[in-house]
């Protein structure tokens, strides 16, 4: 998994079915024994989030997918990837008060066997309803943000919405999220409604926005593009559709 390669900057000429630049992420459909990974990150991109969600469960849950935007392990990162699991139990006070509900509630994700085979930076997920994907979460590592792993994961779920033969995404974001709400402008999303006091931590609105139709010509010429001018800034890399 580790090889003097990372450290040296070269090519990784390892992948088998493309090369691909070190240091560059890639997508994968989420796994069961990611969960608690998930949820670590959950936690960092969303602190206010409660419930915390059970991703054992989104992760199987019938038309919906969960891709997770990955590169190989560091040295350093596979102790630091296991502090981070043991991160979910016992790191601050709040940490332990909502551990214990979480286990009282049955929503520990801690209790995950196994352990990621890569290193794991963020997360989307998507819900297909009739037509429409519905993106239902998409956070990333504090230490990764702005340097593509969103645009990455949002590529990813077009993917996956054109794969599902979706004719539009969705989602709802709050209304003081500029990042979010700029990351879905360069993407064509318009606003197209309010949920009125849609979170419940601080009763703010969510902001409902909406893609045109994917499969148009002028759309689909642009997504081309800004995943064309995606690959060349950060060499990142989606999942190839199959
Ligand atoms: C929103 C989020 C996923 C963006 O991820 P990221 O990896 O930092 O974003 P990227 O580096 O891929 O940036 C892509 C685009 O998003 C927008 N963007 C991202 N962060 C931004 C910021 N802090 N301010 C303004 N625009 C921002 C920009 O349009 C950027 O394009 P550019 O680089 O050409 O300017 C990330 O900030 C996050 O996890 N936030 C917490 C969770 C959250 O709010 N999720 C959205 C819920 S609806």
């Amino acid at each position: 998994m580790f090889n003097e390669s990372h450290l040296l900057g070269t090519i990784d000429r390892t992948d088998s079915s493309r090369t691909r630049r070190v240091g560059a992420f890639h997508t994968r459909p989420a796994e069961e024994v990611d969960a608690s990974i998930l949820s670590v990150i959950e936690r960092e991109a969303f602190p206010a989030q409660w419930p915390p969600t059970r991703f054992t469960n989104e992760i199987s849950r019938r038309r919906a997918v969960y891709m997770v935007a990955t590169r190989d392990y560091m040295e350093p990162e596979i102790p630091e990837a296991l502090r981070d699991q043991r991160r979910l139990a016992h790191s601050s006070m709040w940490n332990r008060v909502s551990s214990g509900l979480r286990q009282f509630l049955l929503l520990d994700e801690s209790k995950s066997a196994g352990f990621p085979k890569d290193y794991i930076v963020g997360f989307v997920g998507v819900w297909f309803i009739v037509d429409e994907a519905h993106i239902v979460s998409i956070g990333v590592r504090e230490s990764v943000k702005r340097v593509g792993v969103g645009e990455l994961l949002l590529l990813s779920a077009f993917q996956q919405a054109r794969k599902h033969g979706c004719k539009e995404l969705t989602l709802e974001v709050r209304a003081s999220n500029n990042a979010a709400q700029s990351l879905y402008r360069k993407y064509g999303f318009q606003s197209v409604g309010l949920r009125k006091k849609y979170y419940i931590d601080n009763a703010e609105d969510a902001i409902i926005m909406t893609t045109p139709p994917i499969s148009s010509v002028e759309y689909a010429v642009m997504l081309d593009s800004l995943a064309r001018n995606h690959a060349e800034r950060w060499g990142h890399l989606p999942e190839p559709i199959a």
